[in-house]
């Protein structure tokens, strides 16, 4: 840091954990975070990782106990400082329609998994006594409930809510906790909700996705790497007093 305080956004001699990193939103943060310097850490439930980015990759169902014990030997391993908690799953229905099946498959991923992860970086690094930035992915969805979204909605609300009580508690630690909310945000997640609204909504495939991205402010879906840019805000130290914060990157969608 020079005489004005000025920083540069460097993460080169940090180790960053990405989860979801085969998703859009993972693997764009992932390359992010490599190239501005970090040592990089990818998971994710599928085989392989498609980028080049990464220094190891783990294929880990973080949903099983086994799969968390995989993750919690890794961390206490590796020691990353940065942690991306992005993996999840989306699904829809309404009050009247989405079950407790569907109840359970969301919270497992979007809440218990994120729980378990952000807890197992978090005992490593107070163990090691280490300063870290922790960065959960809740959503615009988690602001507002959504007639036809009822469990996704409620699963990132939570997100909000556990990233607030991690953030407080480990501030003694210099650990620092905030999340991302992103809008809409043009990736593989979005198929998914595009094949769902047509069927709930009786539109045509690709419908509801110009309409989303019509319906944004500023115009457009976003793209991966405008989350990611907010990502390597956030694991560096240009943001070193944030904590507690959950930051909207939804081209002005949602007015806090
Ligand atoms: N795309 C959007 O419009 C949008 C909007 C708001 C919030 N988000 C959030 O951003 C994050 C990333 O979203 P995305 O659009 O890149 O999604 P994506 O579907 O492209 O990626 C999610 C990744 O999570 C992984 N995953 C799912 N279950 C897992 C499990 N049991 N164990 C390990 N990994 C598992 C998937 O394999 C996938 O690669 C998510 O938390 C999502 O809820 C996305």
């Amino acid at each position: 840091m020079n005489q004005k305080n000025l920083v540069a956004t460097d993460l080169s001699g940090k180790t960053c954990l990405v989860t979801g990193a085969c998703g859009g939103i993972g693997q764009a943060t992932a390359e992010h975070f490599a190239a501005h310097g970090a040592r990089v850490l990818v998971t994710d439930i599928t085989d392989t990782f498609p980028g080049d980015c990464a220094h190891e990759y783990h294929r880990i169902d973080l949903t099983s106990e086994g799969g968390l014990n995989d993750l919690a030997q890794w961390v206490a391993a590796e020691r990353p400082q940065v942690l991306f908690n992005n993996a999840a799953l989306f699904d829809m229905g309404s009050v009247l329609d989405a079950g407790l099946d569907q109840f359970d498959r969301l919270f497992d991923v979007n809440v218990r998994a994120m729980y378990a992860v952000m807890q197992i970086v978090a005992r490593t690094l107070t163990e090691h006594d280490m300063a870290g930035s922790i960065i959960n992915l809740a959503s615009q969805a988690g602001h507002r409930g959504e007639a036809l979204v009822a469990h996704y909605c409620a699963t990132k609300a939570a997100v909000i809510s556990y990233t607030q009580s991690a953030a407080l508690a480990l501030a003694p630690y210099k650990i620092r906790v905030n999340a991302i909310s992103p809008g809409v945000i043009d990736t593989p997640m979005w198929e998914t909700v595009d094949g769902l609204f047509a069927k709930f909504e009786g539109k045509e495939i690709g419908q509801k996705k110009l309409e989303v991205g019509e319906a944004v402010p500023l115009g457009y879906m976003g793209r991966p790497f405008e989350v990611a840019r907010v990502a390597v805000f956030l694991a560096s130290a240009q943001s070193q007093y944030m904590t507690a914060q959950t930051i909207g990157v939804d081209g002005g969608s949602v007015l806090r």
